[in-house]
């Protein structure tokens, strides 16, 4: 297959992208694959092979079989490249548009687990009516986050009332909408999901982060976190933890791929705490290693998401809308 790999984009995770995007490239060559390379410049430009193209050639004319978003954060994780993609009517890798959509708001992604019951943490929207009593009731320390970015960009986490303002402040000025979050003591664990219909999960790992809290450094610096997979949080919740993956993706309506993430509290309950459509894919990244831990090595990976995106298309072509 030729496969048109979507990277870098206009988000604030688009080195992180260029990083995945290489590796995917990579694993699909390996697997047998003709990885085409689209780059989307931090401006919005699209350069293919390195030249700057139209949009539309980019994305629809190549003749590739295929287009592989690998684009974290918006204008690419948040179903705007997946619209793009339906228009023109080309299969591609990993959530359709109401998936990705849904998911990179923390604040609906959160209501929507809320409206299942699901395990999570309280949290506000800042700005909501009362939202200032509603944060003080969350306790302290607090998280103020902008509801659609990831890499830990723009978090600040809050240990006094009079800090609350300003991060919120600094929260703003990635995004209007603003979550703040009642702290979790818990381990992190995080759980790999690939499918449509069946989706299947990874063993859990726990991530083992060598400073206060997973912030962007910790993500991205070598040693930064230690993986350890299986999660040692005994067999009853690592079963708890796959199932509620498995739920969430599919109530979420996600195809292909992503990546589900916990918090997994002394007394054994498992939080939900967010899930990423386009979870960080370097060969290296927690999203791959919990799936080569499971038996699926990274270019069979790559592979297996190029086959799930054909099969969505061709399962598409089957409703009527
Ligand atoms: N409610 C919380 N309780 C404890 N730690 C948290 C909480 N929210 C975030 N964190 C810490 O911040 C990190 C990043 O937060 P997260 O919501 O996952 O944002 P991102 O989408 O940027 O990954 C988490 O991995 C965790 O280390
Ligand atoms: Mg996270």
């Amino acid at each position: 297959m030729r496969v048109a790999v979507l990277r870098g984009g206009r988000s604030s995770e688009h080195e992180v992208s260029l990083r995945s995007g290489a590796s995917v490239a990579a694993g699909l060559l390996e697997a047998g694959h003709e990885p085409v390379d689209v780059v989307i410049e931090r401006d919005g430009r699209w350069l293919c092979d390195g030249a700057e193209v139209e949009l539309r050639a980019a994305a629809g004319l190549l003749g590739c079989d295929v287009a592989f978003p690998v684009l974290h954060g918006p204008f690419g994780e948040d179903g705007t490249v997946q619209g793009l993609l339906e228009c023109l009517d080309v299969p591609y890798v990993g959530p359709g548009v109401l998936a990705a959509a849904v998911t990179i708001d923390k604040l609906v992604f959160k209501r929507l687990l809320r409206e299942r019951g699901i395990a999570q943490v309280d949290f506000c929207q800042a700005g909501e009516e009362g939202w200032r009593g509603r944060a003080a009731a969350l306790g302290l320390p607090v998280w103020v986050k902008p509801s659609r970015l990831g890499s830990s960009v723009g978090i600040i986490k809050v240990a006094e009332p009079a800090a609350l303002d300003a991060a919120v402040g600094t929260a703003l000025e990635h995004d209007p909408r603003v979550i703040i979050e009642a702290h979790c003591e818990g381990l992190e664990v995080e759980c790999s999901v690939i499918g449509n219909d069946a989706p299947e999960t990874s063993l859990p790992g726990q991530l083992v982060v060598n400073a206060d809290w997973y912030d962007y450094e910790a993500k991205y610096e070598p040693g930064g976190m230690d993986l350890v997979v299986p999660a040692p949080i005994g067999a009853e919740a690592i079963a708890r933890v796959r199932e509620l993956a498995a739920d969430v993706y599919r109530s979420c309506g996600c195809t292909g791929l992503a990546r589900c993430d916990f918090f997994v509290a002394g007394d054994g309950e498992v939080l939900v705490n967010e899930l990423n459509t386009i979870p960080g894919f370097t060969e290296t990244s927690v999203f791959s290693k919990l799936f080569e831990a499971t038996g699926l090595p990274y270019p069979g990976l790559c592979d297996r998401l190029v086959e799930l995106a054909l099969e969505r298309h061709e399962s598409e072509r089957s409703y009527r809308y």
